[in-house]
């Protein structure tokens, strides 16, 4: 008991509380394991490879076994996260740092072996004026030569993005932010507050939605984290206004609605204007706000993770792992990890062991209370304990890291959302005239039986609606119960058992 709460202490400080520090590192056991994660099964130790540093505000796992790393003020770094050793590959001196600007993304190209290039995004003085810059650099002789301008767009100190990543085909896909002038976001004719997709040279590629803009998609207020998936689905991690942070599946030509729309539909004026607009929502929306920064698709090592986004965050000061759908459509839980720790995180990577590498951002323009430590800003690496290493650890592990689950989501609801939601919409309000409202409706809260066959052999007359026949009958129970459930219907759940009476052929 007593060892516990000196962990909890000791963790919560920050400090290490084993086997002193080695100067000598040769392996990741000359680290010390600064804390402990106790998942379902795996538990995982939490180290810092890299400290005193300036705002890391991107890392990448490079092709050379080094965590690739710009710093705010102007710098591009590579690190061996187990020596420690820090090599300085670029120092751009136009940088302008204030607030949100400075050097920011950096993508290098998935195959970096054949085309050695990194791109960059950084914000510099044009006649006083903040201009955001997207750059190429290549990489010859452990150092970035040859800047080529890719393009440049309106900066500022605020909403000022962005992430950059290099698609598997070769593509520069750049998430801006709208300067905070909301109106961007709308107009398709400026830059700010969309997701450009460009050829490495800085050209618009042919197969762009518009072959004549380098828009892909619109309608963002500040993204500050981007990633592909193993498929090569696209997500975006967004800051909200005062509500309604987002993680969204960017799809081409799309709008996902700011600043008309913030987070799902929650007032009646954002459910007119989504009858008027095809609007794409959030998988997550968050309010409170919790002002979500890097984002990372993780399918490695650690089995409770797979197959989930993982979420750095600033305010909130956490790392959420997003468990994803089979088909990656869909936020399933959302389980929070390392709050309030080592303060603000703002990138995130991992290697292709599937080690997870973290960066803190404590000494950007908004530290939380207690920060900087001495040490900021880390890297951090998260990783499996082996056996042996649990036994040496076991009286530190600090019990119940995981600060809160969120209630998972109702089972019913991917259903939901897979057959029901494109007539009755998400908010079981259904559209007047065509699709009745499943919220209020005594058709679903009224007799299970009725209810089952309804959705069962479905409406042969107009108004049509087709049968769900094909179901199974714990997915028809499951959605059932959902709606039953939901939008202020709560009336008790249907079983698998009771469709199946419902629907047994005489
Ligand atoms: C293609 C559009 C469409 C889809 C998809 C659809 N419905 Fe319907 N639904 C309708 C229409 C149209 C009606 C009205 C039928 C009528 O009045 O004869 C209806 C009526 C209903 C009603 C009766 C509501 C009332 O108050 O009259 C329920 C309950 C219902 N649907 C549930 C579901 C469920 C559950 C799903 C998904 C498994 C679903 N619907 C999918 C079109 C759809």
């Amino acid at each position: 008991m007593k060892w516990k709460r000196l962990a909890v202490l000791a963790s919560a400080a920050g400090l290490f509380f084993c086997c002193g520090r080695s100067d000598d590192r040769n392996t990741f056991a000359d680290l010390p394991v600064a804390y402990t994660i106790q998942l379902k099964e795996t538990v995982l130790g939490v180290q810092t490879v890299a400290d005193s540093m300036d705002v890391p505000w991107e890392i990448n796992w490079g092709f050379d076994q080094r965590i690739w790393t710009t710093e705010q003020g102007g710098t591009v770094s590579a690190i061996d996260p187990v020596t420690g050793i820090k090599k300085q590959l670029l120092s751009i001196p136009d940088v302008w740092r204030k607030r949100s600007t400075g050097l920011l993304g950096m993508a290098l190209h998935p195959d970096m072996k054949s085309m050695p290039y990194v791109v960059l995004n950084y914000t510099r003085l044009q006649d006083s004026v903040p201009v955001s810059r997207l750059v190429r650099y290549e990489y010859k002789d452990d150092t970035l030569v040859n800047e080529k301008i890719l393009l440049e767009i309106p900066g500022n100190t605020g909403h000022n993005g962005s992430r950059v990543l290099i698609s598997k085909e070769g593509k520069v896909i750049w998430a801006t932010g709208d300067i905070a002038k909301g109106e961007n976001a709308q107009n398709l004719k400026s830059l700010n507050g969309k997701i450009l997709r460009l050829n490495l040279d800085g050209s618009i590629p042919a197969d762009n939605p518009d072959p004549g803009s380098y828009v892909y998609a619109w309608g963002f207020r500040n993204i500050q984290g981007l990633a592909f998936n193993d498929e090569g689905i696209l997500y975006a991690s967004e800051h909200g206004d005062v509500t309604d942070d987002e993680v969204n599946l960017i799809r081409p030509a799309s709008n996902y609605g700011w600043p008309l729309i913030s987070g799902k539909i929650n007032t009646n004026q954002e459910d007119s204007i989504s009858r008027k607009i095809s609007i794409e929502f959030p998988l997550k929306a968050w309010t409170p706000t919790i002002a979500p920064a890097g984002i990372v698709y993780y399918n490695g090592q650690i089995p409770e993770w797979k197959h989930s986004l993982l979420l750095t965050t600033l305010k909130a000061q956490s790392l959420h792992v997003l468990k994803l759908s089979d088909d990656g459509q869909l936020i399933l839980s959302d389980s929070i990890y390392l709050g309030s720790v080592f303060g603000r995180f703002r990138a995130i990577c991992t290697s292709p062991n599937g080690d997870i590498y973290l960066s803190t951002s404590n000494r950007d323009w908004n530290p939380p209370n207690g920060f900087p430590l001495k040490e900021d800003d880390r890297i951090l690496r998260i990783f499996p304990l082996t056996k042996g290493e649990i036994k040496k650890y076991r009286p530190f592990i600090v019990q119940n890291t995981q600060l809160s689950i969120e209630r998972q989501q109702h089972p019913g609801q991917v259903i939901y959302q897979q057959y029901c939601a494109s007539c009755h919409k998400e908010n079981g309000k259904g559209i007047d005239g065509s699709f009745p409202a499943l919220a209020g409706s005594q058709k679903v809260t009224g007799n299970a039986v009725d209810l089952i066959r309804l959705v069962w052999n479905g409406t042969g007359t107009e108004p049509q609606m087709p049968a769900f026949n094909f179901l199974q009958e714990d997915e028809l129970a499951k959605v059932l119960s959902y709606i039953r459930a939901s939008w202020g219907n709560e009336t008790h759940d249907i079983t698998a058992g009771a469709v199946r009476n419902a629907v047994k052929k005489k």
